[in-house]
């Protein structure tokens, strides 16, 4: 039995499935990732000054605007065949989680649902002060534009470094990677904690983990089964095989 059908037969004899995804698995609908040399976003801009509490302060109009260019590019682009595969994904288990550290909503738009947001979302914007979701505001001419009810600055609904993630979209992240049969780690660097850790906890809970990026990460060595491949080609023909 060949290493690919040993992966499918690992997954068809599966009843509870945790995916977690990174910037690669949106890297084919045009969104940049944040680390891939040159074409990461890290490679163009500082991440302390664009994506920290204290960059916000020192600058909120850049940060701001950062994030409003960030947006429109979402707002451009389209699901790709991995984000169609996941959705698809959903229907083929008993038990399937979809945990996400981008903010892009791109698998809520192909169609998944009750997406685990770990690192908040983009479309979604936030008052800097008190934290609550502001879905309306009036054109003051400030930018950022301030918060309808305490006048403070609004920013995007976003973990930024230095930040805790949510504490129930880590609780559930958390749950679905110690209580699944299978896991997997698509397009993601694994180089930041606590996302990183959930492969890890996965494995340490006797899961069988799968990773899906052309490119090594420290968590290659340790999966049971290494996809070097685009997600946009690996995982449509997973479901396939699934189906088949
Ligand atoms: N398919 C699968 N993986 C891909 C593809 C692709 N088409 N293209 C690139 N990749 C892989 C890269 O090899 C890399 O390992 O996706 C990974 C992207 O890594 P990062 O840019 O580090 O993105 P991510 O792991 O999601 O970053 C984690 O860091 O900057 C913060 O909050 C931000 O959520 C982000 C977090």
């Amino acid at each position: 039995m060949n290493l690919e059908s040993e992966l499918v037969a690992a997954l068809k004899r599966a009843r509870r499935v945790t995916v977690l995804t990174g910037a690669g698995v949106s890297a084919e609908s045009g969104v940049p990732t944040f680390r891939d040399a040159q074409t990461g976003l890290w490679a163009d801009f500082r991440p302390e000054d664009l994506a920290t509490p204290s960059g916000f302060l020192r600058n909120p109009q850049l940060v701001w605007e950062w994030y409003a260019w960030r947006r429109e590019r979402v707002n451009t682009v389209a699901p790709n065949p991995a984000h169609h595969a996941l959705a698809a994904m959903a229907d083929v288990f008993p038990e399937f989680h979809l945990i996400t550290q981008n903010v892009d909503g791109l698998h809520q738009r192909a169609g998944s649902r009750d997406v685990i947001e770990l690192h908040g979302n983009i479309t979604r914007t936030k008052c800097f002060d008190e934290g609550t979701v502001v879905a309306e505001w009036k054109d003051t001419g400030h930018v950022p534009p301030q918060c309808p009810h305490c006048g403070g600055h609004l920013r995007p609904d976003v973990v930024w470094f230095e930040e805790m993630l949510p504490v129930d979209e880590l609780q559930r992240a958390t749950h679905a990677a110690m209580h699944c049969d299978v896991f997997l780690s698509i397009g993601t660097s694994g180089l930041v904690y606590p996302a990183a850790g959930l492969p890890l906890q996965a494995l340490g809970s006797g899961a069988t983990v799968i990773e899906v990026n052309p490119e090594p990460t420290p968590l290659t060595a340790r999966v049971h089964f290494a996809i070097s491949s685009a997600a946009g080609v690996a995982l449509p023909r997973l479901v396939e095989q699934l189906r088949a």
